[in-house]
């Protein structure tokens, strides 16, 4: 399945997708990776991969639109056929997500729909949770409000900063995100209404 990647900064979940490609534990081919930044970690780690890759700067363009525009036609120069977010902090607006008929999936480091938007470790530990994760889904017009995949928790401990959470929070999203878009691209995802099934995990078949 030919892919496109979305990613802003530190690409440490892009770089859990290419490694599980290379193991032989995730059926896509990542074809293309998208920055809105300049010179990021992301990018770096692609073209270490050998994946081509262009730069969006929201400066550079008139308006979102015009932005999402260009990663529209990008996307279609690459012939894509799923596109992952792993750590875009952009939302992408309506027009753009009408005009995407192939899948979208979102990792996001809380468990949804608890804390979406920016900064979802830190609301988690000023709101005082016990327990936060991760969660893995579809992306839809809303904020981080797409069809739920795969969560896992995570534990908040009393002596949590945002990056020590945020840190724990991450060793499980470079597990979960390439197992649940392996499950999506396998076709062991069933849709009803805005809930999702897995069909028989491995093991239990
Ligand atoms: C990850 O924790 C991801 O869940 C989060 O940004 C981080 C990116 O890390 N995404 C969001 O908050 C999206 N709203 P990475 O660049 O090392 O993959």
């Amino acid at each position: 399945m030919r892919t496109a990647i979305l990613a802003s900064g530190r690409g440490s979940n892009l770089q859990a997708l290419i490694e599980a490609i290379n193991l032989g534990r995730l059926p896509i081919e990542i074809v293309a990776v998208g920055s809105d930044q300049l010179g990021t970690r992301a990018l770096k780690r692609s073209e270490d991969a050998g994946i081509p890759t262009r730069v969006f700067p929201i400066n550079r363009y008139p308006d979102r639109r015009a932005q999402e525009e260009d990663i529209l036609n990008w996307m279609r120069e690459n012939q894509v056929q799923l596109l992952l977010l792993a750590g875009y902090m952009r939302v992408l607006g309506p027009d753009f997500i009408a005009q995407v008929n192939f899948p979208i999936l979102n990792i996001h480091p809380s468990l949804l729909p608890a804390f979406p938007g920016l900064h979802a470790q830190r609301q988690a530990l000023e709101y005082g949770v016990k327990v936060s994760g991760c969660t893995v889904h579809l992306v839809d017009e809303g904020l981080d409000s797409g069809p739920i995949i795969l969560q896992e928790a995570v534990p908040v401990l009393a002596g949590d900063t945002e990056e020590s959470l945020a840190q724990r929070i991450l060793e499980v999203e470079h597990r979960l995100y390439p197992e649940a878009v392996r499950l999506f691209v396998v076709g062991k995802v069933e849709r009803f209404g805005r809930r999702l099934r897995i069909l028989q995990q491995e093991g239990l078949e």
